[in-house]
């Protein structure tokens, strides 16, 4: 399996929709899939969507357990990866079909790091999805799944959790994110020299 590139905001690529799957595609992107859980596994995510990596399909995985896999799967063979791990979720072409109820959670991003923020959503959702054999299924998610759920399907219509923050902190940040590019030039200028 391979360690794909996670984009970095404001990279525009993850502002691009992704295009829903076909049942024949879903097998056809096993390996894409397998690529992406390793990712999010060797990242320490707690979930990745197919946008992050460039990737213009609606997939994304999922697993909150953070303790079952981590240490496990670099030793797992390859083919072993979507199967060995009881809390993976992998979802096809996901779609909220019920919401209720509110819940602030602290997000963060593989695709912006060193940024946190309170963000609201719902607490509880349902989830319409095609499973790997391209079966829909029906997943009920609360709490901090539920939570990821939303964060990652919203990767898949190209709208980041930094959108939702305060402006005030967003702004900091693409401040922050400014200032650090000045100071690598400086660098490279100093290095040309
Ligand atoms: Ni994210």
């Amino acid at each position: 399996m391979r360690f794909l590139n996670i984009l970095e905001y404001p990279d525009l690529k993850l502002r691009i929709k992704a295009k829903p799957l076909s049942p024949d595609e879903t097998l056809e992107s096993i390996p894409l899939i397998k690529d992406l859980a390793y990712t999010m596994y060797k990242a320490d995510g707690v979930g990745l969507a197919a946008t992050q990596v460039g990737v213009n399909k609606r997939i994304i995985v999922i697993d909150i357990s953070r303790k079952t896999v981590k240490d496990k799967v670099f030793s797992l063979e390859e083919e072993n990866i979507l199967n060995a791990n009881k809390d993976l979720i992998v979802a096809i072409n996901p779609q909220i079909i019920f919401k209720e109820g509110n819940i602030v959670y602290e997000e963060g991003c593989l695709s912006i790091p060193k940024f946190n923020a309170d963000i609201e959503r719902a607490n509880e959702i349902k989830v319409r999805a095609l499973d790997l054999s391209g079966k829909e299924v029906i997943i009920e998610a609360q709490g901090l799944l539920g939570v990821v759920f939303q964060h990652e399907i919203d990767h898949l219509d190209g709208i980041l959790f930094i959108d939702k923050a305060s402006p005030l902190k967003r702004s900091l940040y693409n401040a922050s994110l400014k200032k650090s590019k000045v100071k690598k030039r400086e660098k490279d200028v100093s290095y040309t020299f």
